[in-house]
């Protein structure tokens, strides 16, 4: 049975090496191929931000899960502006992999606009202030580890009263959402394409799924 217990400062090292990996084999792998920037924006804010709403889980000692909260995300920085700011720090406008993504992304927006579509976008809700993010290693998923995590976010919401919780997975990341609809979320509004990234080859599209004590 995987421990489960909040993070500490001194499991950073070991977080970024398992934030690398724990996403292999989903959808939601990799944005644009370059783990170091995609921490950048996905792992650290929350670690430098609201380290009492980062938990992680551990089998035989080691990291193999982690969920990163976030109770209030009207006031932590955007997601487009972490990712601004993490594509000046890592000069990502200089890796081939990423001006595929840029490409991919540039010619999506333009198809969807001329389809009169909206694409991904993040959540400003007042009824779930809150979001998550969380990754289960391959061998650890099916264990348990993820329900654990989850448990102990749902339990802090309680906690500070929180009136909910959004988070935004991929309508692809089919394991994901049925192991978020298991947990008492449920799926919220369209589903729109998310641009820039592929799945075997295939366009992947938001799904935003709310939770409400
Ligand atoms: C999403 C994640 C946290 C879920 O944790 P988990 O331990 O794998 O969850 P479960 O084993 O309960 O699986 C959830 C459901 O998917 C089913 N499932 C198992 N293997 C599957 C597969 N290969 N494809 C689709 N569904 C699968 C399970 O049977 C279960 O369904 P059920 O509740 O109806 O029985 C974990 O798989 C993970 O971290 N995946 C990689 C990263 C990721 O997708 N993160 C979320 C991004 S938003």
């Amino acid at each position: 049975v995987p421990e489960i217990r909040p993070f500490e400062e001194t499991d950073r090292h070991e977080l970024r090496a398992l934030a690398a990996y724990a996403g292999q084999g989903s959808p939601s792998e990799s944005l644009w191929g370059h783990m170091e920037s995609e921490a950048a924006v996905y792992l650290d804010p929350y670690l430098d931000l609201e380290p009492e709403s980062v938990f992680v889980a551990l089998q035989d000692g080691a990291l193999v899960g982690y969920l990163c909260g976030c109770l209030d995300t009207a006031a932590f920085p955007s997601e487009d502006d972490r990712i601004v700011k993490a594509v000046r720090e890592y000069r990502l406008l200089l890796r081939p992999a990423m001006m595929g993504f840029f490409a991919r992304s540039a010619l999506d927006l333009a198809s969807a606009r001329v389809r009169r579509q909206r694409t991904a976008g993040a959540v400003e809700d007042a009824r779930w202030p809150a979001h998550l993010h969380m990754n289960v290693a391959a061998p650890a998923r099916g264990t348990g580890a993820a329900d654990g995590l989850m448990n102990r976010w749902l339990d802090r919401l309680q906690e500070t009263g929180s009136p909910g919780c959004h988070l935004q997975t991929l309508v692809e990341n089919t394991r994901a959402v049925r192991f978020f609809e298991r947990m008492g979320f449920v799926r919220y509004g369209d589903t729109p394409l998310v641009p820039g990234i592929r799945y075997h080859g295939r366009r992947l599209h938001q799904q935003t799924m709310v939770w409400t004590p």
